[in-house]
């Protein structure tokens, strides 16, 4: 798993410093940068990064405070070669209707990578955005990564083929980047059958490349040991106070690439530790979001974090003219706790 830089065109944001200037890769963003495991968060290496494992590839050039500066997203390369855009947008909790403007908006500030679910009842308004801004096809639909998950209720071979069929006519494109099981259901297991139906798909050409969600690691063993494949992407509930470590050390043992949902806990871990988070956000001029975010990245994670708010999704996207110094990085790490924000996978259903 590596990374390298993708370029989106993304407002300039005031607030945020420009990003410093990176002459070790002036013009290509074609640096690869291997993630398995964390990268070292790196003050000496902040404004001129020299070597493959700094933070170069982090970088974005720097320009006038008024003038539309790039952002250079990160982009992980997943076992199987594809490569997904570090930051994404969540859709979760946003009804079909109001999501067609959330997913305007976003790609508008620079987004390249929705996240969404056939759970979320809101594939159609996803679809809608992506037809009214030409993303569904061509070109533009070629930079954009889309995410979308099998309700656990579908899981099993022939239904979760006549759910994509569902799904992929409701997102208007011809194929989708991701398709996740979106829960193990241990009580219920029937992973390694639709998995069997992933793999048809993804050799139709329909779908790119196969993960998980909230899968623990003997979840991820029993999946293998019925198909011979590990996921690419595990995605799971990961913040400052949720690190599930065991699950990312498993997932970076064995190439799979680890996505964080509820990245800031939905909104509960801005102001962890008694003002740590704020404290951390104060020296950098940036907001507690912005330093949980950058603090993800730093560890190589890929995040999704939600927000209806273009501004947000501006702020949520701007987290590469500053780095976390050791000290910070380190007190970030130190939050973790049992402070699981959503569901035990072990008896979850969404249904
Ligand atoms: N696979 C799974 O089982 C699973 C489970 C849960 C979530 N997910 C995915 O992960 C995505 C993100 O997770 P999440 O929505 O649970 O939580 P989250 O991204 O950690 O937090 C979202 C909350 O934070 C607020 N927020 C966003 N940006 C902010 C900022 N810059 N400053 C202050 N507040 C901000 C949002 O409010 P506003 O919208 O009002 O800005 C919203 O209330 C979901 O949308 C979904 O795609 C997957």
């Amino acid at each position: 798993m590596t990374i390298d830089n993708v370029s989106t065109p993304c407002a300039a944001n005031a607030t945020t410093p420009a990003a410093p200037a990176n002459p070790a890769n002036p013009a290509t963003p074609s640096t690869s940068v291997n993630v398995n495991s964390p990268i070292p968060a790196n003050p000496a290496n902040a404004a001129i990064p020299a070597n493959a494992n700094s933070l170069n590839h982090l970088t974005s050039a720097p320009q006038s405070s008024s003038a539309p500066r790039t952002i250079h997203v990160p982009q992980i390369t997943l076992a199987d070669g594809h490569l997904i855009p570090q930051i994404g947008l969540g859709v979760l909790r946003i009804d079909d209707e109001g999501v067609t403007p959330v997913v305007e908006s976003a790609l508008e500030q620079g987004y390249r990578h929705i996240d969404g679910a056939a759970g979320y009842e809101n594939e159609g308004g996803v679809g809608r955005a992506l037809a009214a801004t030409g993303f569904n096809t061509g070109k533009a639909r070629k930079s954009l990564w889309l995410t979308t998950k099998l309700k656990d209720s579908e899981q099993g071979y022939d239904s979760a083929l006549r759910a994509f069929d569902r799904q992929q006519a409701l997102l208007q494109v011809d194929y989708v980047d991701m398709y996740m099981l979106h829960w193990p259901t241990p009580f219920d297991w029937r992973s390694g059958e639709t998995w069997k139906a992933f793999v048809r798909l993804r050799e139709e050409g329909r779908v790119r490349t196969l993960g998980v969600c909230n899968f623990l690691p003997e979840h991820l063993e029993r999946l293998h040991e019925e198909t011979g494949e590990w996921p690419t992407v595990n995605q799971i509930e990961l913040h400052p106070t949720w690190q599930q470590r065991e699950v990312t050390a498993f997932c970076r043992a064995h190439g799979i690439a680890v996505e964080a949902y509820s990245p800031m806990a939905r909104g509960a871990d801005l102001d962890a530790g008694d003002g740590v988070v704020e404290r951390i956000a104060g020296a950098h001029g940036v907001s507690a979001a912005q330093a949980i975010l950058r603090w993800h990245v730093e560890n190589g994670t890929i995040i999704i974090p939600k927000s209806v708010h273009a501004e947000r999704q501006r702020e949520n996207l701007d987290l590469f003219g500053f780095v976390l110094d050791p000290a910070e990085h380190a007190a970030m790490d130190a939050l973790d706790g049992p402070t699981r924000a959503g569901h035990d996978p072990m008896t979850f259903t969404y249904a």
